[in-house]
């Protein structure tokens, strides 16, 4: 998945093109017939090699689907804006992808679908913009059913229904199509939940989670801005029913805890990650990514983040889907508020593929390596490399750099040989890393596509004779493998000859 394959980051985006050519395409000579055929035309714009577009052309078709099958009258096509220049700007279309309803052939006031969530929630949205945006509510026994209906539910409370206050909720609701929405002037309930005021109340698992009291100034923004801020736990397991929820956030700033929620540990650094979400609340969204679930794997092969690697902790900028890599091993609160504060101020340093290769980087003893210089340095078939891969912020990686420069100046006087290091953190490098950090492989020349691990002692002499040992296996065993290529060819040319 490329970087840019925006939000179905997560989502497993298993698009075919094909579905783009089932949809109904309105172009420039055929969008003012169609409007004037359909009462209610609902419009797509989407451009079709971005992956924001794909995953809502999968759940558009499906809406499609539906409402065909319903015999609605809505009718649904789409324009695809990277052909269709030229409508699109007369349209004025701004977001892709987006969905417009176009009623009564007036195409210069649309009503803006709110967002593109499912093909349910495109239905919903159609359904609760014909009638009754939310139920009514009459008893505490019909209370009792919606509020178990599903996990989170809204409930307008309201002392008398007829107020133009209900108008807005009734618009939010509307807005709203992910999540199912009751509305009550019972008195009972209002005792049940000690409110006396016209209040919007949050019900997650049957139980008040938060509450927002209207007044006369309020708007829908209002209460559409406070149901997206709270609608989330302060942390959220990302997996199949979380996802679109997370992807759909109004909070762009996305903190990931990957972590194996089997592993000893695991309390103590939730708790942590926890505590710092309540600071963060509607700043940052926290979620929790368990490495020992199957089914994320597409989503840690995305971040590149390995199980052996974990806990880990990400910042990812929806927006801009630029990462950065929490620069510490320590997940206690505060190492984790102080980092997102960092960030949030724009003072945190992006995780890079590569950094640029640094002026002098082999003018030193102990050499730097980038993603951009590191294979052609370790692969180097004339050069014996021994690599140490560290991360700068554990204090055991740091530890080993004497070491380092003391095995440099080994070494000094041998040309065969090459003493580096490389920031793992910060530079990609296209080999299987199983070990934490730091770790140390040895590159042998003729044979540097074998990468041979050191386990032993992190001292001089050992890593020196490990590196004589290897270095001449390395070129024992390549001669030998030589040696049986040659015999195979001679063997193959005597073949042929006989057969001659
Ligand atoms: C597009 O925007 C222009 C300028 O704001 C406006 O005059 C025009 O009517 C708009 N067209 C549609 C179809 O909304
Ligand atoms: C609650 O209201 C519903 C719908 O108005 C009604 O059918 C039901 O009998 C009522 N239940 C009680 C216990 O009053
Ligand atoms: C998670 O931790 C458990 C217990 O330590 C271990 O058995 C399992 O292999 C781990 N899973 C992964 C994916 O690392
Ligand atoms: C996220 O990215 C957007 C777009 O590049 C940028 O405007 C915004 O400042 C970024 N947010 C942070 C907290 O860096």
């Amino acid at each position: 998945m490329a970087a840019h394959c925006s939000r179905c980051v997560f989502t497993v985006c298993v698009c075919s093109l094909l579905c783009v050519c089932t949809l109904d395409g309105l172009t420039k000579s055929n969008f003012e017939w169609a409007l004037k055929q359909h009462n209610q035309l609902l419009v797509h714009f989407y451009a079709p090699l971005s992956g924001q577009s794909l995953g809502s052309i999968l759940e558009f078709r499906e809406a499609a689907g539906a409402l065909k099958e319903a015999e609605s009258d809505v009718r649904l096509g789409g324009v695809d804006v990277k052909k269709e220049k030229d409508l699109a700007a007369s349209l004025n279309v701004t977001r892709i992808p987006s969905l417009r309803l176009y009623l009564s052939g007036n195409k210069n006031n649309p009503v803006y679908c709110p967002d593109l969530k499912s093909s349910a929630t495109i239905l919903t949205w159609l359904e609760r913009r014909k009638g009754q945006s939310a139920n009514i509510i009459s008893n505490l026994t019909q209370l009792e059913k919606f509020i178990g209906e599903e996990e989170l539910v809204v409930l307008g409370l309201f002392k008398d229904l007829e107020e133009d206050i209900v108008k807005v909720f009734y618009e939010t609701a509307a807005d709203i199509a992910d999540l199912p929405f009751g509305v009550t002037g019972n008195d009972e309930i209002f005792s049940k939940y000690e409110i006396s005021g016209d209040t919007v109340l949050l019900i997650r698992k049957s139980k008040p989670d938060k509450q927002f009291e209207l007044g006369s100034s309020t708007v829908k923004t209002d209460l559409v801005q406070f149901i997206r801020l709270y609608e989330m736990e302060l942390v959220t397991e990302y997996n199949g029913e979380t996802a679109s929820k997370i992807l759909n956030s109004v909070v762009l700033n996305h903190f990931l805890l990957f972590i194996n929620k089997t592993e000893e540990g695991f309390e103590e650094t939730y708790l942590a990650f926890k505590t710092t979400a309540e600071k963060l609340r509607g700043k940052v969204l926290f979620v929790m990514m368990d490495v020992s679930e199957p089914r994320n794997g597409r989503v840690m092969e995305y971040f590149r983040v390995r199980s052996e690697e974990v806990p880990q902790i990400r910042m990812v900028n929806l927006s801009d889907h630029v990462q950065y890599q929490l620069p510490s091993d320590k997940f206690d609160t505060q190492t984790l508020l102080e980092f997102c504060l960092k960030y949030l101020d724009g003072k945190a340093k992006p995780k890079l593929q590569s950094e640029s290769i640094p002026e002098n980087w082999d003018t030193q003893p102990v050499k730097e390596l980038v993603g951009m210089n590191f294979e052609i340095v370790a692969f180097n078939h004339n050069k014996n490399v021994i690599v140490l891969f560290y991360a700068p912020w554990s204090s055991e990686s740091r530890a080993l750099f004497p070491l380092w420069e003391e095995l440099a100046e080994h070494f000094r006087e041998n040309e065969d040989v090459v003493v580096a290091k490389i920031d793992v953190t910060a530079n990609d490098v296209n080999i299987h890393l199983r070990e934490k950090y730091p770790s140390i492989k040895l590159f042998p020349a003729v044979y540097s596509e074998r990468v041979v691990p050191y386990s032993g002692k992190r001292k001089l002499k050992p890593i020196v004779t490990f590196m004589k040992k290897e270095i001449e296996k390395a070129k024992t065993d390549k001669a030998k493998e030589e040696e049986r290529r040659k015999k195979y060819l001679n063997e193959q040319k005597a073949a042929v000859k006989e057969e001659l």
